[in-house]
């Protein structure tokens, strides 16, 4: 089969390759999926390029997430009943971007007829994520001021269109001013750019109290530092990315006086700690939502596999606009 492969980590365009490799076999647990469609995200990117939580020894294949068909089950019974079934797979050692991919029986959900492959292929890392980070860890109330980082990105139109839905309002900071009026005609409630001026300053001016109590960051570096400062009594920040992979800044005296905080998010843990129950009963609202248009993902270019350099230049392109997709071959 055809894969992309990367022999050293670098900057994507640089060190990824398509070549033939052995067709991989499921193992006991496991089950073979031929590939149709995968998204380049940046954990996708940073995995190539040395700097994510999940650190491969390469050579190795990247792509966390996609859509597929089930087409071989290893040895045991689960696997079985998910064969010729169209899936989201998910991938957490890597390696979709290939025409098959390896994954446990219980890391392949089967897709809803109604939803697209575009929007399959793209259906848990950031979805889950919004839901996840809005409902369940900041669980931010009706009413509430919610501060957005980095607002432009996919994960962040989610938001915007998930606080129309459940009532909280979005304090968008994005770092180029042009992209403000798309998240405005959006829902989101105010928009300011760093291009502008210090962020805690705009924050202040538009929330009037003290600031938000609850703030989400994939930046860090300057851009997160500013976040935390804007933060008002009782705040709570997540990261929950490292875009510039630089750290936050944070000060002692507003952890104690204020008794703002910091914390991390990772899909990956977070799911890890669902029973499956609860898994699908996540998933299930992650599909409604799709449906119903708050969890959409704007697609920009599709490439082949064949042009995956090009696909990652693509992705990684200041103001670049909808999600980059890979097609793989497979047939829905
Ligand atoms: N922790 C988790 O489990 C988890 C799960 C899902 C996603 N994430 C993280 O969420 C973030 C967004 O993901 P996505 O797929 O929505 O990304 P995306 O669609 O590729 O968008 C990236 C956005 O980040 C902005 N950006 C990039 N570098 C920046 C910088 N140095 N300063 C300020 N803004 C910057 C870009 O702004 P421009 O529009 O100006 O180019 C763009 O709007 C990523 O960091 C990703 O790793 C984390």
């Amino acid at each position: 089969m055809k894969a992309a492969v990367f022999s050293k980590f670098g900057d994507p365009a640089e060190v990824l390759e398509v070549r033939e490799v052995p067709t991989p076999e499921p193992g006991p647990g496991e089950v073979r999926v031929r590939m149709i469609a995968s998204p380049v995200n940046p954990s996708d990117t940073m995995f190539i390029e040395g700097r994510y939580g999940v650190r491969p020894t390469p050579p190795a294949v990247p792509g966390f997430e996609g859509v597929g068909v089930v087409d071989k089950a290893g040895p045991g019974l689960m696997g079985k009943m998910v064969v010729g079934k169209r899936v989201v797979a998910i991938n957490n050692k890597g390696g979709n971007w290939a025409e098959y991919a390896v994954i446990p029986w219980k890391q392949a959900r089967p897709v809803p007829a109604d939803i697209p492959d575009d929007q399959a292929a793209s259906l848990f890392v950031n979805p889950m994520t919004a839901v996840a980070l809005t409902r369940h860890v900041l669980a931010v109330p009706k009413g509430e001021w919610l501060l957005v980082s980095a607002a432009g990105s996919a994960l962040g139109k989610m938001i915007i269109r998930l606080s129309r839905r459940d009532g909280f309002k979005t304090l968008c900071v994005v770092r180029r001013s042009e992209a403000k009026r798309e998240l405005i005609d959006l829902g989101a409630d105010a928009v300011i750019s760093s291009s502008e001026g210090p962020v805690p300053e705009q924050v202040r001016g538009i929330t009037s109290d003290d600031g938000p109590r609850y703030a989400l960051d994939p930046v860090g570096g300057e851009a997160g530092t500013a976040v935390f400062r804007s933060l008002g009594k009782g705040g709570r920040l997540v990261v929950y990315g490292s875009l510039t992979d630089e750290p936050i800044a944070v000060d002692p005296r507003s952890l104690i006086s204020s008794r703002t905080s910091v914390e991390g998010f990772w899909l990956g843990h977070w799911m890890a700690e669902r029973s499956i129950p609860r898994a699908l009963i996540l998933f299930r609202e992650v599909a409604a939502l799709i449906r119903e248009g708050v969890l959409t993902t704007e697609v920009g270019a599709t490439y082949p596999l064949d042009r995956v350099a090009d696909a990652t230049r693509e992705a990684a392109a200041v103001g670049r606009g909808g999600k980059v997709l890979l097609k793989l071959g497979g047939e829905g």
